[in-house]
């Protein structure tokens, strides 16, 4: 890539990304009683609630351009309707701060995989008061006048749907709860509606969207109707109709082209996943290493790697939906750090094409700013450009081979090396 003259665009961002729960520790939502598979819990945390500096200086070492963050709910709101808790929103507000100080762009999510407690014992989104007390808490927030731009009202709903109510592994781990699930959906889908125009009312210049899990399902028995069946299930609903959704303006009907319901799409992008009958075939869910050496495809620890889809992916979204695009995740667990460097190379490859070819890509958040509890599977997952050690006292930061490799490429808008 070097050499040859490509940049990526004037002001495209390089990031990295966080969510509350998984870095801040103290924890204050539904995540405060969740023991994870490891036995971890979200309150060890990287004690980020407590020092966010130290971690926010590592965006500075490596000239980030800009952070995704979240406010966590729980947090802020002590009780529905309920004014936000001052030292709260004054904790946020320094963070925020200090990130304008220095020109790093905010990009700020509301909700990320966490309801507040008084919301998790009222049936959480499934309550038909849900879209409603989102709506307030995004007035309050909004009304904060916090220097942010760009706000993620929902962060994955499709995971966060299938992991509470389908599959169980995140509260209030419910299992095929269909019908309560579809009613989170919707109420996911007016929250979303509502926050944004809470958020646009404020500031008009807002610009609000949403993230969405883009996986490619494939069936892991090419020739079996049920395999089959499946994955093609999984590609219509969770990739079209559900992001679809969102991106539809309130009252515009199923049938609806017409995209004005996001400001942006974030696509966070972790590759492909196969399924075999009604569950998946992956390193997270206990597949063995070695069928996939056989199957000769690439794996972090938790999922099949697939950097050339996104080389297609963006410019389809592109052409479909006519919205800036960003990446707003999309990381490796692993500690082989051949590995991640490799990844990380082979999807900036990717964006560099997807943008040859139309894609309206404006920035890159790489997940995750530093190791963090990464919610079923706790704290046995390394994703982060920088390593926590977490039996440590004061649990200390280093900054993996990947940072250098990825300051490179914020500075100069191309790869070297
Ligand atoms: C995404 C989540 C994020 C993180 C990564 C690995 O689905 O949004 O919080 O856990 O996966």
């Amino acid at each position: 890539m070097h050499g040859d003259g490509f940049r990526f665009p004037d002001g495209f961002l390089w990031g990295a990304a966080s969510s509350p729960t998984q870095v801040e520790g103290d924890t204050r939502n539904e995540w405060a009683d969740f023991i994870a598979r490891d036995g971890g819990h979200a309150d060890e945390g990287c004690d980020a609630w407590a020092d966010f500096e130290r971690d926010f200086r590592l965006l500075e070492t490596m000239g980030l351009t800009a952070f995704r963050i979240g406010l966590d709910w729980g947090r802020l709101q002590p009780a529905p309707g309920a004014p936000l808790d001052a030292a709260a929103a004054a904790r946020y507000r320094q963070m925020l701060d200090w990130l304008s100080a220095r020109g790093i762009a905010p990009f700020v999510t509301l909700f990320h995989f966490a309801c507040p407690r008084w919301m998790a014992e009222r049936g959480g989104w499934a309550n038909p008061s849900a879209p409603a007390w989102f709506e307030d808490f995004a007035r309050r927030v909004a009304a904060l006048e916090l220097p942010v731009v760009h706000w993620i009202t929902v962060n994955e709903p499709c995971v966060y749907l299938t992991m509470s109510h389908l599959i169980g592994l995140f509260p209030p781990r419910r299992r095929f709860a269909f019908p309560a699930g579809w009613r989170a959906l919707r109420h996911l889908v007016l929250g979303h509606r509502f926050a944004r125009a809470a958020l646009c009312a404020a500031n008009p210049t807002a610009k609000v969207g949403i993230t969405k899990h883009f996986k490619h399902f494939m069936p892991y028995r090419p020739w079996h109707p049920v395999d089959l069946l499946n994955a093609w299930l999984c590609n219509a609903i969770f990739s079209r109709y559900l992001l679809e959704a969102f991106l539809r303006e309130s009252g515009s009907g199923v049938r609806s082209t017409s995209w004005t319901g996001c400001d942006f799409i974030g696509v966070n992008y972790y590759g492909r996943m196969r399924v075999k009958g009604f569950s998946d075939v992956s390193p997270v869910s206990g597949a063995p290493r070695e069928l996939f050496g056989r199957l000769n495809v690439v794996c972090d620890d938790m999922w099949e790697q697939d950097p050339p889809r996104l080389a297609r992916l963006l410019p389809d979204l592109t052409r479909r939906y006519g919205l800036p695009l960003y990446v707003t995740e999309s990381g490796f667990a692993t500690e082989d750090e051949e590995l991640r460097v490799r990844l990380l190379k082979e999807h900036v490859a990717s964006m560099r094409e997807a943008v040859g070819e139309g894609a309206d890509l404006r920035g890159y958040f790489y997940w995750a700013l530093t190791d963090n509890f990464e919610w079923a599977e706790g704290y046995s997952k390394k994703f982060g450009l920088a390593g926590v050690d977490f039996n440590a006292h004061g649990k200390p930061r280093t900054l993996r081979p990947i940072a250098e490799a990825y300051a490179r490429l914020s500075r100069n808008g191309y790869w070297i090396g």
